[in-house]
């Protein structure tokens, strides 16, 4: 439990365009924009539209998503752990801001962990928000269920391997579903913490926060049954939308 108050904090311890909201939240992920597909759209009030980093209302009410995910956890979540990787993001961008101004590099290395643990948490936030939706549950269907066929086997293998990589996530983290470039492939990953284990330049297009600040007010220790119960809010309209967004970019030309 102790997570759940700790772990906004730094990693040592713990107007703009939608076309540059687009390349900042690619920006630890290493892709490019490439689409404008709604889904990301609706990513485009997580930039404070001067440089810096803000944080996204959440586009649900906060009790949308019961009981698969309850009230308090939401408005926890939200309004305070992802409130706290926005502004560890920003003071690790204004730490650099004096850095460079006082050609002072010191402590670098401390501020540079905390703009990847910061941004990555705030980017990885944002996806799941829209990774998810009242309405959602179901199947994937067009392009995206054809490619999760194409590259898992079938669509419940690839929801199969999903569960297990979330539910076995080393203490913090995150199962994904990501798209990579390179071999214009889907493909599963995890994340401990929010930023280890990543796949340089590949895509987060469907995340789910296995954190204990995620689940363990509703679900204590009981970690799989809340990965089995976030299929009931999966938005695979939004999940399929990214994936059209970046689907055949080259992000290494
Ligand atoms: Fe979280």
């Amino acid at each position: 439990m102790d997570e759940l108050m700790d772990d906004a904090q730094s990693a040592d311890n713990g107007g703009t365009t939608r076309r540059t909201v687009l390349q900042l939240l690619g920006a630890t992920a290493g892709i490019t924009a490439v689409g404008m597909g709604e889904a990301l759209a609706a990513h485009s009030e997580a930039s404070d539209g001067d440089g810096g980093y803000a944080l996204p209302p959440l586009p649900y009410a906060y009790d949308a998503l019961e009981p698969a995910i309850d009230e308090q956890i939401m408005r926890l979540h939200h309004d305070e752990h992802h409130q706290g990787y926005v502004d560890g993001a920003n003071d690790a961008l204004d730490q650099l801001t004096e850095m460079r101004q006082n050609d002072q590099f010191d402590n670098i290395k401390s501020v540079k962990r905390d703009l990847s643990f910061n941004l990555s948490g705030h980017i990885l936030h944002t996806v799941f928000w829209t990774s998810m939706s009242p309405d959602g549950g179901g199947s994937p269907s067009g392009s995206l269920a054809d490619a999760l066929a194409r590259d898992f086997g079938s669509v419940d293998a690839a929801v199969d391997e999903f569960c297990a990589a979330a539910k076995n996530v080393e203490s913090s983290g995150w199962g994904l579903l990501v798209y990579d470039h390179l071999a214009d492939r889907l493909l599963v990953t995890q994340a401990e913490s929010h930023n280890d284990l990543a796949v340089q330049g590949a895509t987060p297009l469907l995340v789910l926060d296995v954190w204990e600040h995620a689940y363990y007010l509703q679900y204590t220790n009981d970690r799989g049954a809340y990965v089995d119960a976030f299929w009931d809010v999966v938005d695979w309209d939004a999940v399929g939308s990214r994936y059209e967004a970046v689907t055949g970019a080259d992000i290494l030309e």
